[in-house]
């Protein structure tokens, strides 16, 4: 045969692998509002960046007259692409092809790609579609998903890893994602869970629809396995670039630098924001906004546990994580989970060379026996955890409230905070005015003619002496009050000056964080 001929023969042979499943399966993809398999990673790369490997691969089922089978691709689409010009590795599961199930052969092209990314040091996109193990295959399938829970902790730590939840993901597979780092989530589309409804109404009798249990908006809302919600699958992709576009590499770079943007200072100005009564709740994010390049502020996991706000932002070009209270929900207390919230993304941020921006206004942990059973303990123990040992630049605004537990926890100066700002707002003791007035003086109010007024009389005189910034100040535990409007003029500097942060860490194999 002549070059051509050959030519002509590898065309079709790729043509007869990259049909997928066949006409009807394709078209009952498109009726539920799912693309295919390569179409998804054609939308998420740079136009004609995608080089698709293991095109080839064949399925090794025997049983069950599998081996009469063609299953192309073995129901997944790996290969590598730009996004915004910077290399990826990326793997698609083909639902039109044996529902996407991840049998002995599957699980090679997976891993194979997961392997490229760690050894090339580049982010993995892994786009979850599937019907779970290849129920033919037997333990070869099981053998495959250990395969890729090993290289997903392993990579952790040193590549960002995506997960996005684009059909079902059911059984063991979930575990895949819960061990990257975000997991994106669309409307409709999305279904994961580890048991489904079938099973949970026959073990436990309890009735619940697929949505309710494993759908996009309870993953994102309820449960807290997803970081991003969106409403259609072009929504999800424009979001995933954005996460990249603020994310290195590898954890030996650092984030691009991009032109430093001025904040719109027209639409969020601090002194509209805060209000003049210290009992009035403000969205902090217009706070974040207000100080933020271009005023723009990439929430991750928005609907989940809403009183902690966490996300991307960039102050002068620089990418930044931002942990604040947000004193719209239950006024910004730390909880089960909001701890376990921040303390994720907390150490994302230092694993990947991200300096963190802390905006402190709340009253504490948490109250109450539904908390301290949940665990709110070993839980709230994780954000003291995540703080302590994150060496990357640490600048912490007390904003308002910072009593009690929630002032040490929230990036104070004594888990090492490298700047520690306070506005003239701030209020930094064990505990509120009410609630310390009452204990310390108790007998008074008691023994008093008129009690509520020497109660008033006596909270006044500890807010005086104490809910204020000046304490603190006086003994170094803050660097400086100051000014709110120059809120990001400070930050700016502290990271300047923390450049060429290095912290020496005593030499251990690995810490025991209170998982
Ligand atoms: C083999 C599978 C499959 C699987 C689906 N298919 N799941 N083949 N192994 N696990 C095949 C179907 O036989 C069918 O093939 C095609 O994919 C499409 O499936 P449908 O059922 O027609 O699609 P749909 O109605 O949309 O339902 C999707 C589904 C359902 C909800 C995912 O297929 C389903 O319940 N599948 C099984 C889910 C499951 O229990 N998986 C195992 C979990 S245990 P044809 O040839 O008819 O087109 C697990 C353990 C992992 O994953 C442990 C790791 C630690």
């Amino acid at each position: 045969m002549s070059l051509r001929q050959k030519t002509r023969e590898l065309k079709k042979r790729m043509q007869n692998a990259q049909q997928g499943g066949g006409m009807s399966a394709i078209e009952k993809q498109v009726s539920m509002g799912k693309l295919t398999a390569r179409e998804r990673i054609l939308a998420i790369l740079d136009q004609d960046s995608f080089h698709e490997y293991d095109l080839f691969v064949e399925h090794a089922g025997k049983d069950f007259d599998m081996d009469k089978k063609y299953l192309p691709g073995d129901g997944v689409v790996t290969g590598t692409g730009t996004v915004d010009g910077h290399p990826v590795c990326i793997y698609a599961q083909d639902f039109t092809v044996a529902g996407g199930s991840l049998g002995y052969m599957h699980a090679k092209k997976i891993t194979k790609i997961m392997d490229h990314a760690l050894k090339m040091k580049v982010p993995l996109i892994g786009i979850n579609d599937s019907g779970g193990a290849r129920i033919q295959e037997g333990v070869n399938s099981l053998a495959g998903y250990g395969e890729i829970f090993y290289r997903n902790t392993i990579s952790s730590g040193v590549i960002p890893q995506i997960s996005v939840i684009l059909g079902p993901c059911a059984g063991g597979a979930v575990y895949s994602p819960a061990l990257t780092d975000f997991v994106f989530v669309v409307d409709g589309i999305s279904k994961m869970f580890i048991t489904g409804p079938e099973v949970i109404k026959t073990v436990l009798g309890e009735e619940i629809s697929m949505e309710d249990l494993g759908g996009a908006r309870t993953h994102a809302s309820i449960s807290g396995n997803a970081h991003f919600f969106a409403y259609n699958e072009f929504e999800c992709f424009t979001q995933i670039k954005t996460l990249l576009s603020f994310i290195p590499w590898n954890n030996s770079h650092k984030p691009e630098m991009l032109e430093a943007e001025e904040p719109d200072t027209k639409e969020y100005k601090i002194s509209k924001i805060f209000p003049n009564d210290e009992k009035e709740p403000y969205d902090v994010r217009d706070i974040i906004r207000a100080i933020a390049d271009a005023s723009f502020f990439f929430e991750v996991q928005e609907l989940f546990a809403p009183n902690v706000v966490v996300g991307f932002a960039r102050i002068e070009g620089m990418t930044v994580g931002i942990v604040a209270n947000q004193p719209l929900y239950l006024a910004g207390v730390l909880d089960v989970d909001s701890s376990d919230k921040a303390a994720r993304f907390i150490r994302f941020c230092d694993a990947f060379n991200i300096p963190i921006i802390t905006l402190v206004d709340l009253p504490g942990y948490l109250p109450g026996v539904d908390q301290e059973h949940s665990g709110v303990i070993r839980h709230g123990a994780k954000i003291l955890y995540a703080y302590s040992e994150a060496t990357v630049p640490k600048i912490t605004i007390i904003l308002r409230k910072a009593y009690g537990g929630g002032y040490i926890a929230m990036g104070s100066r004594h888990l090492q905070a490298d700047f520690v700002f306070a506005w003239p707002t701030a209020e930094i003791a064990v505990m509120g005015p009410e609630g310390a007035a009452n204990i310390i003086f108790k007998k008074e109010i008691q023994e008093a003619e008129n009690p509520e007024e020497m109660r008033k009389k006596k909270v006044e005189e500890y807010r005086v002496k104490f809910a204020n910034p000046y304490v603190a100040a006086a003994y170094g535990h803050i660097d400086a009050v100051i000014d709110p409007k120059d809120t990001r003029m400070y930050i700016a500097h502290s990271l300047q000056i923390s450049t060429n942060k290095t912290v020496i860490m005593p030499e251990k194999k690995h810490g025991i964080p209170p998982f």
